[in-house]
């Protein structure tokens, strides 16, 4: 029989990604959608399986829609990517950052341990909880320093995750990944700011870039290729943790010279540093270690930053050119 999974945060980039990677598995997929007042689905309409999905109402910070859902779909797993996942916005709405993030978690994990206790469980744990770094690259058993309502609410969520694998022995693994991007990327987080800006310049539809702090570092790799390491987590007999980087690092700065070259461009002409763009603390660095990632599921990162960004570069230009 056809195994089923449920994922919230179907809409957003990851969302799109795995489902479209289970649909292809053939797998039931179900999808959590929380009421908006606009369409949000424009991303599963850009990979063609917008009419695959059994959609389900239900928000992470109402456990009784959670629930149903859960009784509805009856899935063999779950995968918990919604989340309030820019860090920049966790300043400004750091009570409901918390809720979603960290106790929506809970409201899940709960759900699963009450109504169906078999269901594995994948927890959308991140690379902010490392934050302030404690060690040059980081794995899983770096301690952790988080430097944002973002990091901290995710840290919760990631030891909420821990604790209901050893006391209630669920199978609720956490995959610690690094920045991943793609060109279903949100327009908010700096790649997809930064390759959307290049392309609209080049078309001649914006003069300039502004930006924050281009010297921050951050380990990015393609969705499409972190998506696979979710699935893998769950297939493993024993729940566990997992690290999943591509242990490079590349500056902000690097990162706009690759986009802007791709254009012919030079970033120095159009990039402009406006401080509204700096957060309140700035993670600086990071740089994972995917050691345990690549021994235990057998995975590694496929796309180099440099192809990520022609990618992402290519699909704005075919966006900005439909305009
Ligand atoms: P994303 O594009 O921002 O998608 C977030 C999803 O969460 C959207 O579908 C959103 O729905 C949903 N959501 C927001 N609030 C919700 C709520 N209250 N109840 C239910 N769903 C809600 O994020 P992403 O990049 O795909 O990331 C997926 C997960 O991985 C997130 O948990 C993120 O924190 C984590 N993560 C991401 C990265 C990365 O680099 N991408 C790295 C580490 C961890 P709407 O579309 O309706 O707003
Ligand atoms: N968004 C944004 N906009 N970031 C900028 C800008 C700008 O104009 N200028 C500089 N930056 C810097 C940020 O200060 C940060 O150091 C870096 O670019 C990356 O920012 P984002 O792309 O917003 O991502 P993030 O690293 O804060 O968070 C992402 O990765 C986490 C994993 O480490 C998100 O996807 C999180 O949900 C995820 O957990």
């Amino acid at each position: 029989m056809a195994k089923s999974a449920l994922i919230t945060g179907i809409t957003g980039q990851d969302g799109a990604y795995l489902a479209k990677l289970l649909l292809d598995k053939g797998y039931q997929v179900y999808g959590l959608v929380a009421r908006r007042s606009s369409d949000t689905r424009w991303r599963l309409r850009e990979l063609g399986i917008e009419g695959d999905i059994q959609y389900l109402e239900g928000d992470l910070a109402d456990g009784s829609s959670l629930q149903r859902a859960l009784l509805k779909a009856r899935p063999d797993e779950v995968y918990n990517l919604g989340a309030q996942s820019f860090v920049g916005s966790s300043w400004d709405q750091p009570i409901i950052t918390g809720v979603v993030d960290g106790l929506g978690v809970t409201h899940l994990l709960e759900a699963i341990r009450q109504l169906s206790p078999d269901t594995r469980f994948y927890q959308a744990s991140t690379s902010e909880m490392f934050g302030l770094i404690q060690a040059e690259r980081q794995d899983e058993n770096t301690p952790f320093y988080p430097r944002s309502p973002y990091g901290v609410a995710k840290l919760y969520g990631h030891w909420i995750t821990v604790n209901y694998r050893e006391s209630f022995k669920l199978h609720a693994s956490s995959g610690i990944l690094f920045n991943h991007e793609s060109p279903l990327r949100g327009i908010e987080f700096v790649t997809r700011k930064v390759t959307d800006a290049a392309a609209r310049i080049k078309l001649g539809k914006q003069k300039e870039l502004r930006l924050g702090n281009i010297d921050a570092k951050r380990d990015w790799g393609f969705a499409g290729d972190y998506v696979e390491a979710m699935w893998l987590m769950l297939q493993q007999e024993q729940a566990d943790d997992y690290v999943v980087a591509t242990g490079i690092t590349t500056t902000v700065r690097d990162m706009c010279e690759l986009a802007f070259t791709h254009v012919g461009l030079n970033y120095r002409d159009h990039v402009v540093i406006d401080p509204q763009f700096f957060r309140p603390a700035e993670v600086d660095v990071l740089l994972g270690n995917p050691d345990k990632a690549r021994a235990k599921l057998n995975w590694q990162a496929q796309t180099s930053l440099a192809q990520l960004i022609e990618m992402m570069v290519e699909a704005d230009l075919r966006r900005v050119g439909r305009e």
